[in-house]
């Protein structure tokens, strides 16, 4: 292997004692931005973590996921045995559950996702809501739906939201906490997470007892009729718990952008409204996919392109390696930001400040490859991703045809985004106009 020019990245020293931590937390976004205009795509954040925010090296890093870099999806940063045994797990489960995840099959789902979305929504008619609160309760009924169908939909979801809360808590924050941390926060999601494991163990049980119907399909039955090499309960479990957890926070965040951008802007409102004429018709066809709907679909791609709810993803070199130019050692984390590449406008056609949901329409890709990723890449993919637009898109032609929208309180712009990218805090009153409410 050549190393004559390979270079450790520079990066910006920070303060005595604390590095970079405060110029960070102040302005997450804008620091990142500055950093790479002084030290270009590859810098050093602290002597044990980089970021790289180009494109073609981000692939490679995502793409290489698994081999030469390790990803911490474990809730909490478990040992690197219990991460191996996670990812097995992970890819088990990605394969069993293919024939559940086809765009066919999540199709089906369509019409119930509608229903869904519009009983959560006249819940609240008139009424000031927290906006993420609301689209958490449509996402947890949505993702309990696609693992279990419409069997204990209202109690498994309600399960899910009162132990997110808990576990979002640690894992929504910078700070990465250690499972044994002897500290209330860390006390109260363990207990949460492990109710929630728990919950999800008496499901597979009770499905394997009594055998789940077919017009219970979900998520649960693929994975209990995979005949090759049935898959164990805990194994089961581990995939219900990813599944659940994913489906929930980042989907309903990218509805929460939905909210405030279609209360900022009533051209838009008009041309999703007068394309999802006859929503209920194509949702329940059976055929229905989020290109039934190609405005709101582009719609929907720019919401994800300009606020990627995963704004940072983060990995661990398993072994001394070379990216580009650049070496990294094993133990170093590197961290890669969708939403700085999305906002790169060296890797878009046209403006990337604007937001702009024709960029999409034009029939030509209006980016550099690997430029947009909203779901990540490689290996670790979003499992969940046909179904994610399939939700969203249904979602929000609902939100543009049948309610009113006023938000309360704009000023939420996240400088000091977390591990989500969110409005938080906005509020606003949806109120529905349709007959139905
Ligand atoms: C706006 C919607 C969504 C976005 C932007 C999104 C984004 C992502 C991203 C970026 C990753 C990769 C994380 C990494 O590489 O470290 C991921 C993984 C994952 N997503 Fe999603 N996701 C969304 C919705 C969903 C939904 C609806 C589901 C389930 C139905 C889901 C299930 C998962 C699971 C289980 C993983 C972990 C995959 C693995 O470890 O192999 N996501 N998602």
């Amino acid at each position: 292997m050549e190393t004559a020019h390979r270079r450790r990245p520079g990066g910006p020293r920070g303060r005595l004692g604390i590095g970079n931590l405060y110029e960070y937390d102040r302005d997450r976004i804008g620091f990142l931005q500055r950093s790479q205009q002084e030290y270009g795509d590859v810098f050093r954040y602290s002597p044990s973590t980089s970021f790289v925010l180009e494109p073609g090296l981000t692939h490679e890093i995502l793409a290489q996921t698994n081999r030469d870099f390790g990803a911490e999806s474990f809730l909490f940063s478990g040992t690197r045995a219990a991460l191996e045994e996670f990812t097995k797990v992970a890819w088990t489960g990605r394969r069993a559950s293919r024939p559940g995840l086809n765009p066919k099959t999540v199709a089906l789902l369509a019409n119930s996702l509608l229903d869904r979305f519009r009983a959560v929504a006249n819940s609240s008619n008139e009424k000031e809501v927290d906006v993420f609160d609301l689209m958490c309760q449509f996402t947890s009924g949505a993702a309990v739906n696609f693992c279990f169908g419409e069997q204990n939909a209202g109690t498994l979801a309600a399960t899910l939201d009162r132990t997110a809360t808990a576990i979002d808590a640690v894992t929504n924050s910078s700070l990465t906490y250690p499972r044994w941390l002897p500290i209330p926060r860390v006390r109260r999601a363990v207990k949460a997470d492990q109710m929630l494991r728990n919950v999800l163990s008496a499901q597979v049980y009770e499905a394997r007892q009594t055998g789940v119907s077919s017009d219970a399909a979900g998520l649960l039955q693929v994975l209990l009729s995979v005949a090759d090499e049935p898959l164990k309960d805990d194994v089961i479990v581990e995939i219900l718990h990813a599944v659940l957890r994913g489906a929930r926070g980042t989907p309903a965040a990218t509805l929460t952008w939905a909210v405030r951008e279609l209360s900022l802007r009533p051209d838009i409102v008009s041309r999703i409204a007068a394309e999802a004429r006859g929503l209920e018709t194509l949702t329940s066809s059976g055929q229905f996919s989020s290109s039934s709907l190609p405005y709101t679909e582009a719609f929907v791609k720019e919401l994800l392109r300009v606020y990627p709810p995963a704004w940072i993803l983060e990995r661990e070199v398993r072994h001394d390696t070379c990216l580009g130019e650049w070496e990294f050692t094993a133990g170093e984390r590197i961290i890669v930001s969708p939403l700085i590449v999305h906002h790169d406008s060296r890797w878009w056609s046209s403006s990337p400040s604007t937001f702009s949901p024709e960029r999409w329409l034009s029939g030509t890709m209006p980016h550099a490859r690997h430029a947009f990723l909203p779901f990540g890449g490689g290996p670790r993919v979003c499992f969940g991703r046909q179904f994610a637009f399939l939700e969203l898109t249904i979602a929000v032609a609902a939100l543009a045809a049948d309610y009113t929208i006023q938000i309360t309180n704009l000023d939420t712009s996240p400088t000091a985004p977390q591990s989500l990218l969110l409005p938080r805090g906005l509020r606003s009153r949806i109120q529905c106009r349709a007959s139905y409410a």
